[in-house]
């Protein structure tokens, strides 16, 4: 039997996932989103060709993969039907392929609205968000009052609730914030006639997910990054769902026992789209220089990513909290072009008021200055990036079995079959 396994990002978010769940998905039979919403873009190339996934699992351009949303994510119901249009767009069917959990959250359009609103009024100190309502439907959810696709099944319970809901958030906006409150009404009828597109994606995905790690090869696909848990990360710089372990198993409802191994996203270097410390930082032209041949640009909101050295502190953290059992590395071939390359292995105490960080070390290793775009091979790698990876092997007592060569799905090699071995 497959192994189950899960992929989470070590750092900031932006790591690769969607690329290397797509070059998993060959040999899955599913692939499950667990956390998170339409902030996440995960980006595959295939042919040639870029698609951008916010929502829907990134095995969804594989025809015998089954794609899940589960009950931990957060639902834009126009997000939905946009990535829907354009997957349909490119030929990709959904039908028998895509399952939403009818316990997922909807993201209303006041969500979004006070999402907006809140980082207005915190000016400099903001986070810096996506702006796509992700703190405001957890907080609905958190404190018991949100709506969920569940409630759609009877339109007398959720325009009661989605008014009274409604009405707490226009009080909010308009009193407070001093913005325009947004129509309950013409919110209503707008869910309500989209929910026809939708509805027949909507199912108890807890008891198909367990069935299908029963036969194995299920890909959980996490969103964001460790460092952007709302409980491990960079509180309050985070977003507002566990991005860790723990939210692929209370994001939905799978049997911890039924998971094999646990594979961490890690970028050669670091990148930080939004507010909030940032130890390894590169506050100058060579921080520029890798965001330059990184194509660091935001692959949701278009925002220039922050960029630094590969912060290996950050990396131990999330192998102990996740239970990773390897790494993938990406983006090594970004790397390509710099003749020395440093990692910064630790730090003490962060100043979260000016971010600064205290007693930062690095170690600097030679660079390779010759391609490895597109090896498949790692014995055909050049001797000093083979050298880069051992030693992140060795800081972190940590295999890396995945080394991504390119944004393409075939620039990749795999040291291990993960889902096999
Ligand atoms: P995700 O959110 O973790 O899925 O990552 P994003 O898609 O937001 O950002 C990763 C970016 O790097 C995308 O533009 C990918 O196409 C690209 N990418 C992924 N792997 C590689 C790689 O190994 N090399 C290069 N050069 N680009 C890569
Ligand atoms: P993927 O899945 C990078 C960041 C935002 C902000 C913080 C909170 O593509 O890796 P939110 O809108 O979630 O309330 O914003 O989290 N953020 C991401 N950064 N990649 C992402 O997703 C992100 N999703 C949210 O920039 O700092
Ligand atoms: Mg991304």
């Amino acid at each position: 039997m497959k192994n189950n396994i899960f992929l989470i990002g070590t750092h900031w978010g932006d790591e690769g996932k969607g690329k290397v769940v797509d070059v998993l998905s060959e040999n899955a039979s599913a692939c499950v989103r667990f956390q998170g919403g339409h902030n996440a873009g995960h980006t595959l190339v295939i042919n040639d060709k870029k698609f951008v996934l916010h929502l829907i699992p990134s095995g969804i351009l594989r025809d015998s993969v089954k794609s899940i949303i589960g009950n931990g994510v957060v639902v834009s119901i126009d997000a939905l039907i946009k990535e829907i249009n354009e997957l349909t767009i490119n030929k990709i069917l959904l039908h028998d392929k895509l399952f939403i959990s009818q316990n997922c959250h909807l993201i209303l359009p006041t969500h979004i609205a006070l999402d907006k609103a809140r980082e207005l009024s915190l000016g400099k100190k903001s986070i810096g968000t996506t702006g796509r309502g992700i703190g405001p439907c957890y907080e609905d959810k958190v404190s018991r009052k949100g709506i969920r696709f569940l409630d759609l099944q009877n339109v007398d319970i959720f325009q009661k609730k989605l008014a009274q809901l409604m009405e707490f958030h226009n009080f909010i906006l308009k009193e407070y914030y001093k913005e325009e409150p947004i129509d309950v009404s013409f919110v209503r009828d707008d869910i309500l006639s989209k929910y026809k597109k939708i509805s027949s994606f909507i199912i108890n995905t807890d008891e198909y997910i367990n069935q299908l790690c029963k036969s194995g090869g299920v890909v959980f696909e996490g969103a964001q990054g460790t460092m952007l848990d709302v409980d491990h990360g960079t509180y309050p710089y985070v977003t507002s769902s566990n991005t860790t372990l723990s939210g692929v198993i209370s994001g939905t409802g799978i049997n911890m026992g039924l998971i094999n191994y646990g594979l961490g996203i890690t970028k050669a270097y670091s990148t930080r789209v939004g507010h909030g410390p940032f130890p390894s930082e590169l506050n100058n032209e060579q921080g520029e220089r890798i965001g330059k041949i990184g194509g660091e640009v935001g692959a949701t909101t278009g925002r220039t990513r922050r960029c630094g050295w590969l912060d290996l502190k950050v990396l131990k953290k999330a192998i102990q909290i996740n239970n990773l059992s390897g790494i993938a590395l990406t983006k090594i071939d970004v790397l390509d072009h710099f003749n020395k390359i440093s990692i910064c292995t630790n730090y003490g105490s962060i100043n979260y008021e000016t971010f600064e960080v205290e007693d930062l070390e690095f170690i600097t290793l030679p660079g390779w200055e010759s391609s490895t775009v597109g090896i498949t091979d790692f014995d055909s790698l050049p001797k000093n990036a083979k050298t880069y990876i051992e030693t992140i092997e060795k800081f972190t007592d940590t295999p890396i079995d995945i080394i991504s060569t390119g944004p393409a799905r075939d620039e990749i090699i795999q040291k291990k079959n993960i889902l096999d071995d």
